[in-house]
């Protein structure tokens, strides 16, 4: 038994993290799509291609549900997939919705119709990629009504992660918290629409301030799936054992994987 967590490169750990912690006796294959990592600026077609090679690789490796811990693909892949491409006795379930019940005060699965919540502005930061698709306001007008959205396409962010270069993570983190707060001044909220961006949450918080609510999504995507889980248990799978996969450097993804959760990871080639 084994459930699938899929990124583009290492963002997803902060998935990965939460949900271990949430359900420690259910194993995971990760999957970093490191060697085409930054999804976020890539086309919707591209995204597609990638995810679903991905995903394929994951059933192989005995994963039933695949969970897309990757806004870009959550965003711009997911919906093709469900509707044309997974097949009956497989899921793949994405990251935005349950951020955004979150965001709505809402529980798993409320399908009712969409009403006031006490979150009038929200910033939104993400990848080029994800703010282009206009995912989270789509998912969020069917769920609230008068919800300000001001989303800020965070370029770089994700390359500088991926390379190490934390010095530059910071740095234009806190140059797109001002850009944002150029068109929005004083944001109640606001969300990180990147798996990646967590690993940032300082900084972001800082620059925000303390009196901003920062969303972000790993351990909502764990309660979400503990509770899935607990509806589907068939939906575990074959496989048996941990597994770290990747399509980068095993070297250099490992020792970055390691210096993220703070233990030991080790990749192997996907
Ligand atoms: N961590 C991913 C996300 O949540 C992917 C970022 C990227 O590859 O650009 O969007």
């Amino acid at each position: 038994m084994a459930v699938g967590i899929f990124d583009s490169g290492l963002g997803g750990l902060t998935v990965l993290d939460a949900v271990s912690k949430r359900l420690p006796d259910v194993p995971f294959v990760y999957f970093g799509d490191n060697a085409h990592a930054p999804y976020g600026v890539r086309d919707a077609d591209d995204v597609y291609g990638l995810t679903t090679q991905a995903v394929e690789r994951m059933w192989d490796a005995g994963c039933d549900l695949v969970i897309l811990a990757c806004n870009t693909a959550s965003a711009a892949a997911l919906r093709r997939m469900q509707e044309s491409w997974v097949p009956q006795d497989k899921r793949v379930l994405g990251v935005l919705v349950p951020l955004i019940e979150a965001l709505t005060e809402r529980s798993w699965g409320d399908n009712s119709p969409p009403r006031e919540v006490e979150i009038k502005h929200t910033a939104l930061f993400a990848t080029p990629a994800t703010v282009a698709s206009r995912a989270f306001q789509r998912e969020l007008a069917f769920r609230a009504i008068g919800v300000d959205v001001e989303a800020q396409a965070c370029g770089g962010v994700v390359d500088a992660i991926e390379d190490g270069d934390m010095i530059l993570a910071e740095a234009l983190v806190r140059s797109h918290v001002d850009a944002l707060k150029r068109k929005m001044p004083d944001p109640q909220a606001a969300i990180l629409g990147c798996t990646h961006y967590p690993i940032m949450h300082d900084t972001f918080q800082a620059a925000l301030g303390e009196d901003v609510k920062v969303y972000s999504q790993a351990n909502l995507v764990a309660e979400s799936l503990a509770d899935y889980l607990g509806r589907h248990p068939k939906m575990v799978g074959t496989g048996t054992e941990n597994l770290f996969l990747t399509t980068g450097n095993v070297q250099k993804v490992s020792d970055r994987a390691t210096q993220f959760l703070r233990r030991q990871i080790t990749f192997e080639a996907a």
